[in-house]
C-alpha cells in the first residue's frame, strides 16, 4: 500500500504512533506547547491525515490548506475545536475517542466533587504551611456528600457514570438534558427536571454536556443565582460552558459554597486571574482523562480512526457520518 503522510500535533503515547507508522510516514510536533497556527497551516499542506488535539483549531482555512487531507482524528472525545460542517463539505472524515475515557473522567469529576466539598486542597495547603495547631471543633467545615442531592447537567456517557458513582454515596439524583432517558431514570432512580429546578434543588451541580452554541455560558449569573448558598459547581466538560466572571463573583460573594474546575475559559487560565485567589475553588489543568491507561487507549483509538480512513474503511468513531453522503471518503480513492 502506498505510504501516506500523517502529522501529529503533539507527542501522544507511542502505542498510537506505532499504529499509524504501519501505513504512513509520521511527523510529530515535539514542542511542549501546541504548534503555532502557521506551523499547522504549513504542515497540513501535503499530509493525508492529521491527529489533532483539543488545543488545535481545525477550521476552513486549515482544511483548505490541506489539499490531500482525508481525515482529522481528534485525540479527545470533545471536538468543539473542529468545524464539523466545513470538514463534511470537503469530504474530510473526523474521528474522536469516545468511550475509552468515560470512567476515568467520571472518577476525576467525583474526586473534584469530594475534594471541593471536604476542602481537601485547602486543608493540605494549611497543613504544609505549618498552620495545624490543634484539633478545631469548627475548623474546615465542609459539605456532606452522602445523602446530598446531585444535579447532572447532561446524562450522556460521563454523566451516567457520575450518577452510578453517586449511588454508592446514597445521593439523590436529578438530571437535565435535551433528551430524556427513561431507561436510565428507572435504572438509576434519577429524576428529570428542567435546568432552573435542578439548580434550585441540588447540593452539587456537575456539568457533562458538550460545548456548542447552545451550551456556551449555559451557567451564568442568573443560573448561579438560582443555586443554594451551600451548593458546589463541578465542571469537567468545557470551560466556556460557565461564565467565569459570573462564577468568580458568586464564589467571592458567597452566593455558592464552592466550585471544582478541571476546565476554564480561557485555557490555560491566566496566573493572575482573581478566581485563583479564592480558597473555595479547587482547580486542575484539564486532566480528567489523564491516567496512564486511558491516555494510551485514546492514542490507540485516535490512531485506529485515522488509519481506517486512510485504508478507505469507515471508522467506528466517525463524528460526521454525513461525510459518506457528500462523497466517498477521500481515503477510499487514495
Ligand atoms: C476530551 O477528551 O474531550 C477531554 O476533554 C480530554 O480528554
Amino acid at each position: 500500500m502506498a505510504k501516506f503522510k500523517v502529522y501529529v500535533t503533539r507527542r501522544i503515547p507511542e502505542a498510537g504512533l506505532d499504529i499509524v507508522r504501519e501505513v504512513a510516514d509520521v511527523k510529530v510536533w515535539d514542542g511542549e506547547l501546541p504548534p503555532p497556527r502557521e506551523v499547522i497551516l504549513q504542515e497540513i499542506r501535503d499530509v493525508d491525515g492529521i491527529i489533532s488535539l483539543l488545543t488545535d483549531k481545525m477550521d476552513a482555512e486549515v482544511m483548505d490548506a490541506g489539499k490531500n487531507l482525508k481525515v482529522i482524528s481528534n485525540y479527545a472525545v470533545g471536538f468543539d475545536n473542529i468545524d464539523i460542517p466545513e470538514a463534511t463539505k470537503r469530504g474530510i472524515a473526523v474521528t474522536n475517542t469516545p468511550g475509552v475515557l468515560t470512567d476515568t473522567t467520571a472518577d476525576f469529576a467525583f474526586a473534584l466533587l469530594m475534594a471541593t466539598a471536604r476542602r481537601i486542597v485547602e486543608a493540605d495547603r494549611h497543613t504544609r504551611e505549618g498552620k495545624w495547631k490543634t484539633w478545631v471543633p469548627t475548623g474546615f467545615l465542609g459539605q456532606d456528600i452522602h445523602h446530598a442531592t446531585l444535579g447532572l447537567v447532561g446524562l450522556g456517557r460521563i454523566g451516567y457514570e457520575m450518577a452510578r458513582r453517586a449511588t454508592g454515596f446514597s445521593m439523590k439524583l436529578l438530571y437535565y438534558d435535551i433528551y430524556r432517558n427513561e431507561k436510565f431514570e428507572k435504572e438509576l432512580g434519577i429524576e428529570y427536571v428542567e435546568l432552573p429546578e435542578l439548580l434550585r434543588r441540588s447540593d452539587f451541580v456537575s456539568l457533562h454536556v458538550p460545548l456548542t452554541d447552545k451550551t456556551y455560558h449555559l451557567i451564568g449569573r442568573q443560573e448561579l443565582g438560582l443555586m443554594k448558598k451551600t451548593a458546589i459547581l463541578i465542571n469537567t466538560a468545557r470551560g466556556p460552558i460557565v461564565d467565569m466572571e459570573a462564577l468568580y463573583e458568586a464564589l467571592r460573594d458567597g452566593k455558592i459554597a464552592g466550585a471544582g474546575l478541571d476546565v476554564t475559559e480561557p485555557e490555560p487560565i491566566p496566573a493572575n486571574h482573581p478566581i485563583l485567589g479564592l480558597d473555595n475553588l479547587t482547580i486542575a489543568p484539564h486532566i480528567a482523562s489523564a491516567s496512564v491507561a486511558t491516555r494510551t487507549k485514546m492514542a490507540t483509538m485516535a490512531a485506529e480512526g485515522c488509519v481506517a480512513v486512510l485504508k478507505g474503511e469507515v471508522p467506528s468513531n466517525l463524528v460526521n457520518p454525513d461525510v459518506l453522503k457528500v462523497k466517498e471518503l477521500k481515503g477510499m480513492a487514495g
